[in-house]
């Protein structure tokens, strides 16, 4: 009816094309930005190909994408800008609204586009290995979410370099997310005993944590670019974490891993690791904010940065301040959301000088009011590794000036990390699994060198003497 009158009032075909359509205006939206999830057999509940699809639930579209709750985009614009974002545009938004106001038309069959095509099989070309679960894992139809670790026993006899890794959903109505960890100490095959896998909630459950790679619905595989090929080395098995969510019904589960090798790498790649363990969050506190960062030794440039907490977790900040005193944003997370995690690819690489203080800062949720929270009613919340558990963690992969400085940078970010543990400890003693059990040793004799008033614990003064000296040496 509004429209005729519409049409009656501006009398002009460009009146008439102004009603948006299905056909002509929001096929192509959806199309683009919604089937990689909303098609069937995907991990969205419904599929959204066809006009019969969308009509019926065009007022909820339009909520849904006015809110910008879909398609599902944690990062906040202005904040880092990266590869493969996930956002409608205002105007496209407004036409799904309009739309959905004006009766949801379908329009011309003639201007319907035709639907995507979407690669079945291996999107990144035939892999060289694959590993399949050895049995299918069955999940329950109901109950938690559950986090499974599988061991990938790679069998290595040397050193391969992966160009691609491709995870490959079994069953795509359980398989949320999943992560691949590198394990070169054999650590994940004790955790599984005679089994193949273990149960594992967050981190992979030993550290030093590896991630290297990661999948998330509507994602695509990880592909390196030319000379930054990932090495595992001879003795490393991989670990496959994946997370699943029950359906309603039970179901089983047989995803694979497929990997395409390719040449030694040629760039430096080094990985700077944020993370801090003094999380203390009382009960019923609703916004609690967990502050650190670390000083970046060399230049680099930074590729990739994945943030990571649990349920409580609400925003999330990453902060780059230069030498320069200027300051690079380099993610902010408003609604951070653990079912929705991921890596997040800048879309060009972000220059940070020697001497860059990269800073993040997460506030929690942890009252009765936030309906993530895991304990009913509120509990007081500290660091750990279980679902009940917080952590403040950000990895940020970088790209070093040479290949020949990677050692150097391992070293140097490791005493970083151990600077951010001397300086936050509640306990100097209490070592996170970062740290080996030969650094600890050393460690902690060098605590007992530069606390001069043997108090057990390194004031600034103190511990800025000791970093000092290990500088000095890591060079
Ligand atoms: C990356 C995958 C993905 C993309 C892309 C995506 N969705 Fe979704 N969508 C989901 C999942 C999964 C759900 C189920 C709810 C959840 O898990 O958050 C969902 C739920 C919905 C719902 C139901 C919301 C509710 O309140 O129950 C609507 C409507 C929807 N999506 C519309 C869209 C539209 C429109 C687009 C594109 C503009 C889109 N989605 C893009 C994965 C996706």
């Amino acid at each position: 009816m509004r429209q005729l009158v519409m049409l009656g009032l501006a009398g002009t075909l460009a009146a008439a094309d102004a009603t948006p359509t299905f056909n002509h205006d929001i096929a192509p939206i959806l199309y683009q930005n919604c089937a990689t999830c909303h098609r069937p057999g995907e991990v969205a509940p419904f599929s959204l190909l066809t006009y019969q699809d969308a009509a019926k639930r065009a007022k909820q579209i339009a909520t849904v994408t006015h809110l910008r709750f879909m398609p599902p985009w944690k990062a906040e614009p202005g904040y880092g800008s990266f590869q493969n974002e996930r956002r409608l545009t205002d105007a496209q938004i407004a036409l799904i609204a309009d739309w959905a106001a004006n009766g949801a038309q379908e329009g011309d069959p003639a201007e319907k586009p035709t639907p995507p095509v979407f690669t079945e099989g291996w999107q990144a070309g035939q892999p060289d290995k694959v590993f399949t679960l050895a049995q299918k894992y069955s999940l329950p139809g109901d109950g938690p979410d559950q986090y499974r670790c599988f061991v990938i026993p790679m069998n290595l006899d040397h050193d391969v370099y992966v160009k691609s890794f491709e995870f490959r959903p079994g069953n795509r109505r359980i398989v949320h997310h999943a992560i691949v960890f590198s394990d070169p100490n054999g650590a994940a095959r004790k955790l599984a005993g005679n089994g193949n896998s273990y149960s594992c909630f967050g981190g992979p459950g030993f550290g030093p944590v590896n991630m290297v790679a990661g999948w998330a619905p509507g994602g695509s595989p990880s592909v390196a670019p030319k000379g930054m090929e990932v090495v595992v080395t001879k003795g490393t098995d991989l670990v496959l974490q994946i997370h699943y969510h029950p359906s309603g019904k039970a179901e089983d589960d047989q995803s694979s891993l497929g990997m395409i090798f390719g040449d030694a790498p040629t760039v430096g790649r080094g990985m700077v690791f944020i993370n801090s363990r003094a999380i203390h969050i009382p009960a019923g506190d609703d916004h609690y904010a967990v502050k650190t960062g670390v000083t970046i030794p060399q230049d680099v440039e930074a590729l990739a940065i994945t943030p990571h907490a649990h349920y409580l977790c609400k925003d999330m900040k990453i902060d780059a301040h230069l030498p320069d005193g200027s300051v690079t944003h380099l993610i902010w997370i408003k609604d951070w959301d653990f079912n929705w995690q991921g890596q997040y690819c800048f879309a060009q690489p972000v220059k940070l000088p020697k001497g860059t203080r990269v800073e993040l800062e997460y506030t929690y949720d942890n009252s009765s009011a936030n309906v993530r929270n895991p304990s009913h009613p509120p509990v007081a919340v500290h660091w750990g590794e279980q679902t009940t558990d917080e952590m403040a963690v950000a990895f940020l992969s970088v790209k070093l000036a040479s290949i020949a400085d990677q050692e150097t940078f391992r070293r140097q970010i490791g005493l970083e990390f151990i600077n951010e543990f001397l300086a936050q400890a509640d306990d100097l003693n209490d070592f996170p699994p970062e740290i080996s059990p030969q650094a600890r040793a050393r460690l902690r004799m060098a605590i007992s060198l530069f606390d001069r008033n043997h108090d057990g614990k390194l004031d600034d003064e103190e511990r800025k003497t000791l970093m000092d000296f290990l500088r000095a040496r890591a060079q």
